[in-house]
């Protein structure tokens, strides 16, 4: 995948705000500081693109960034952040559900899951969503670099047989250090849309 241009466009705080939806986009979604800004980041190799933190809670908006100037990248912000009021997380809630629900121009959606971790009700909850509005995710295990390669397979299996029930989809392992996945990850977003104009598409 060649990526000549990468910039943020804009951060919005609810559907309507969001830019026009005459650009194909790809929202990247999960728990709270699992690493989705920084799998932006290195998807693109813009690496200061997205703002990545070890402090959950980081990315807040529903993010745009401009790819090749054709098509969206979004960072969209996590979900089961405890130190957030109730009344906060209730807010986030219903602006990602109305996006994910009503962007029209939503191609595919990345969860990204920590590999370490068993998935929660937030994950779970979210993937039952994606199933009931028809979308296809994309499941991403993030931090795969935390793990030995068995370890890795081994928890990429038991995630798979707890996310069975709500997405029947495979799982693609990943790391942000070492690279891992990337490209398989640009796979899986090619297949998920039917969109000529992405770059690595020769006309
Ligand atoms: P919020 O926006 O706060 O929800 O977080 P986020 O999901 O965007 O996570 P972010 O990309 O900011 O990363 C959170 C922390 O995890 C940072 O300290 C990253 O350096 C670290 N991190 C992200 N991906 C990886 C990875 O693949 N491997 C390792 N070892 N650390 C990672
Ligand atoms: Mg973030």
């Amino acid at each position: 995948m060649i990526i000549h241009s990468a910039s943020f466009i804009q951060c919005s705080a609810s559907l309507k705000q969001c830019p026009d939806p005459v650009k194909p986009e790809f929202g990247f979604i999960g728990r709270s500081n699992v690493g989705k800004s920084s799998l932006i980041n290195m998807l693109t190799g813009f690496s200061h693109l997205a703002k990545t933190s070890g402090n959950p809670g980081k990315t807040r908006t529903i993010n745009h960034f401009l790819i090749n100037e054709s098509w969206f990248l979004v960072d969209l912000p996590g979900y089961g952040y405890a130190r957030v009021s109730k009344e906060t997380q209730r807010t986030w809630g219903t602006m990602v559900e109305t996006y994910l629900r009503k962007r029209s121009s939503l191609k595919a959606v990345v969860v990204i899951l920590d590999i370490r971790r068993e998935p929660n009700q937030g994950d779970l909850d979210l993937l039952a969503w994606l199933k009931g509005y028809g979308r296809r995710p994309i499941v991403v295990l993030t931090k795969a670099d935390k793990l030995s390669r068995n370890q890795s397979r081994q928890r990429a299996a038991e995630i798979r047989a707890r996310l069975e029930p709500v997405c029947a989809t495979g799982a693609v392992l990943f790391s942000a250090k070492t690279r891992e996945g990337r490209e398989e990850i640009w796979k899986a977003i090619r297949e998920a849309t039917e969109v000529d104009s992405l770059p690595g598409r020769r006309p």
